[in-house]
């Protein structure tokens, strides 16, 4: 005898039978592999919003990407592409969709504009900042430019649009010291983070020098060199061995203290390449996305050492934001500029691009 239908579960205008609610249940848990933290029944709470989220994506062409940082069923259940802000850029400029979803923070959600005028860019969460863009404003860089006439601006992506239009040139964690190298010249004006501009300065002695502003990622600046020693000793008192990776928007003294520096992507990919290699130990001195990404891609054994830290401005983002936006976003989550700052902004773009490669 044929088996009754199965019942459909309801939430708002999602329909899903209980099965397809069990399988993308089953698949979160299999690709997030934190069974503690996303435990079946929290995936099958989730598992109705990520299957309306790629049923409407399809629907309505839209490419979702995501930061690193945001959460794990944001990357591992609706996002197409996740990576670095770097990588990121790119691929908002090459896809061949005209509608991008971009869940992260709002100045890579403007840069996606800025490289892509002729798109529209969705942002889930308006209100989702960052200190080191907040901490400067294009007058403090004209001002900068009065003070030091024709010296070039190298701005971090971490920047409004109106802050990229005054610059010369952008870069981010994967790349500053390539461009900052490349540039022409022996001088150079580097905002807004003063730790990355401090790894600069040390790395460009003799050669560049390199004038700072005086920003700070709040998640970044919470790292001591004084805590990665107190574990290395710890590690080494029990006879073994600590990789340190971190990102450069830390201080100087953590990245003297490190084996890698690099941008989110360079250190996932690292600590998945040394686990590969038999380096279990592993301390992460970054934002707690990238563990959630080590942990969901690693096939080796792991132990992560340390405490992560998380973004609160990248942890604005939930499922349901994206599937409001997806729906019917608000004038608000739809990112414009005017035309004037896109086409200065994208000049600062399009070197970094240049330079880059
Ligand atoms: P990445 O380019 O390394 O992903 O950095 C972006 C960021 O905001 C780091 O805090
Ligand atoms: Fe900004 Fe720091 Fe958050 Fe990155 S981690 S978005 S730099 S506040």
């Amino acid at each position: 005898m044929p088996s009754a239908p199965l019942p459909k579960r309801n939430l708002g205008n999602m329909i899903f039978s209980e099965e397809e609610v069990e399988i993308e249940a089953i698949r979160l848990q299999n690709v997030i592999k934190q069974p503690m933290r996303w435990d079946i029944e929290t995936c099958k709470v989730i598992a109705p919003l990520t299957l309306e989220i790629n049923r409407l994506k399809k629907e309505k062409d839209v490419f979702l990407i995501a930061h690193s940082y945001q959460t794990p069923d944001i990357i591992y259940g609706v996002a197409d592409s996740v990576a670095d802000s770097y990588a990121l850029s790119k691929e908002a400029r090459d896809a061949p969709q005209q509608t991008i979803l971009f869940s992260s923070v709002r100045f890579m959600a403007e840069t996606a504009k800025i490289v892509s005028p002729h798109k529209t860019i969705i942002h889930p969460s308006p209100d989702a900042g960052c200190s080191l863009s907040e901490s400067i404003s294009a007058e403090d860089v004209k001002a900068l430019k009065e003070r030091y006439p024709d010296v070039p601006v190298v701005c971090y992506i971490n920047t409004s649009a109106s802050v990229k239009a005054e610059c010369d040139v952008c870069v981010t964690s994967s790349n500053y010291l390539k461009i900052c190298e490349r540039l022409p010249g022996d001088k150079l004006i580097f905002v807004p983070d003063k730790f990355m501009g401090a790894h600069l300065q040390n790395e460009l002695s003799g050669k560049k020098e390199v004038i700072v502003f005086d920003g700070e990622c709040e998640v970044h600046a919470y790292f001591t060199g004084e805590k990665i020693r107190k574990w290395k000793r710890e590690m080494h008192s029990q006879g073994m061995n600590l990789m340190v990776l971190s990102h450069p928007e830390c201080d100087s003294e953590v990245l003297e203290e490190s084996d890698i520096i690099g941008s989110s992507e360079i250190l996932k990919d690292e600590a998945l390449r040394l686990s590969s290699e038999g380096e279990s130990n592993i301390m992460l001195i970054t934002e707690c996305g990238t563990a959630d990404r080590v942990i969901a891609e690693s096939d080796n054994d792991l132990n992560l050492v340390g405490a992560c830290i998380m973004c609160p401005h990248m942890k604005k983002t939930h499922l349901e934001d994206i599937l409001q936006a997806l729906r019917n976003p608000d004038p608000r989550q739809i990112i414009e500029i005017d035309q004037n700052t896109i086409l200065r902004a994208n000049k600062s773009l399009d070197e970094m691009f240049r330079l880059a490669e």
